[in-house]
């Protein structure tokens, strides 16, 4: 017996049986990855989608904190969800679809009307990535997407690392290059429940978000083009808050978002000193996150309807997992005051973030 099916034989991660099919002459499976302290994790190279991660809680029980499936058709069937998966070429939303670069007007896919949503009609969250694990802590995805790829100029080479550190941490290291000036904007799109996947809401989680500014959105959910001040909305976890106190208030923002589905400005973007903390109230798992990234799209589930019967046989219930997705601005390419995310030829993109676990 090998390793990898030590791990699978746990029954506390998913079967690799639910994964194995080939998808355009291309094989789908699922990867086993376990760090020297205990934390584990399961990850497909469908979509680069982050299936389970399994820490220890307070109690000595390992908890799976990731909403996800536990076969490849249950992400097929949920595809507008983005379930763990890598996204790009653009993470989030980009306005009507259209962008111009060097004086040329592009035109992407219109998936959210009116605008283009994570890449557009097939995205990075659906294709099969080419997978290499050179250890048993490490895989290494990477995906060729052509040039004019759903739109996009340039041939853009794509390399995601996933580690899970000795720290207790899924490190996700992004690299990308291109032949022909083009934006990016990578991000991953898991869904977090601390308490454990299929446990109940997020609502009483405890979020802490070290970010004084973030981008108010107009209906569409297109940034209006400033920076706003988190003081005195319902936006403002620069102190912890439970998720769910003020996801009702009365107010346009949380209205446009349906609950909080909005990009922060992160006072420090690093990877020493977290970006966000989030405590599960009733695991005690403390979750860090670490980026480099200048955004972060903090995302409560609001688009969870329960149609999906995910691991567990547990539905996607509404706001039943939250995500933060390390990532530029949305709807950059069409607004020169946010930080850019143009990538040119000869230039190697680069970003890192880290989620780490700790018991209270
Ligand atoms: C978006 C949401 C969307 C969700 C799932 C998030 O990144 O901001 O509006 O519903 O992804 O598609």
């Amino acid at each position: 017996m090998t390793d990898t099916d030590t791990i699978a034989t746990s029954k506390l991660l998913p079967a690799t049986t639910g994964f194995e099919q080939a998808i355009d002459g291309k094989q789908v499976k699922l990867f086993y990855l376990k760090g020297k302290n205990g934390m584990q994790a399961a990850i497909t190279n469908y979509g680069g989608r982050v299936v389970s991660l399994l820490v220890k809680s307070a109690n000595g029980k390992m908890v799976d904190v990731i909403a996800g499936f536990d076969n490849l058709k249950g992400y097929q069937q949920s595809s507008s969800n983005y379930y763990g998966a890598l996204i790009g070429r653009y993470g989030n939303r980009i306005a009507n679809g259209k962008f111009k670069l060097d004086g040329k007007e592009y035109s992407l896919f219109i998936n959210n009307a009116p605008n283009t949503l994570h890449g557009g009609k097939v995205g990075f969250d659906s294709k099969v990535w080419d997978a290499v694990q050179p250890n048993e802590h490490t895989l290494e995805l990477t995906y060729h997407s052509a040039d004019m790829e759903e739109g996009f100029p340039g041939n853009l080479d794509v390399k995601v690392t996933y580690t899970v550190t000795r720290y207790n941490s899924l490190e996700i290291n992004y690299e990308a290059k291109t032949d022909k000036p083009t934006f990016i904007n990578l991000t991953n799109h898991a869904y977090f429940n601390l308490n454990g996947a299929g446990s109940g809401t997020i609502l009483k989680h405890i979020m802490q978000i070290n970010a004084d500014e973030y981008t108010p959105v107009n209906k569409d959910l297109i940034p209006v083009g400033k920076v706003a001040s988190v003081k005195g909305t319902p936006f403002d976890f620069r102190a912890p808050l439970p998720i769910g106190d003020r996801i009702n208030d009365d107010n346009e923002q949380i209205k446009f978002g349906h609950g909080y589905d909005h990009n922060y400005v992160l006072n420090h973007p690093n990877t020493q000193v977290p970006v966000v903390t989030v405590i599960g109230d009733q695991s005690g798992l403390i979750m860090k996150v670490f980026t480099t990234q200048p955004g972060i799209q903090f995302y409560t589930g609001n688009f969870m309807k329960g149609d999906f019967k995910m691991k567990g046989d547990q539905p996607d219930a509404y706001r039943t997992a939250f995500c933060l997705e390390t990532q530029h601005y949305p709807d950059s390419p069409n607004q020169p005051a946010f930080p850019p995310t143009l990538l040119e030829p000869g230039k190697v993109f680069k970003s890192v973030t880290l989620y780490q676990f700790e018991r209270k």
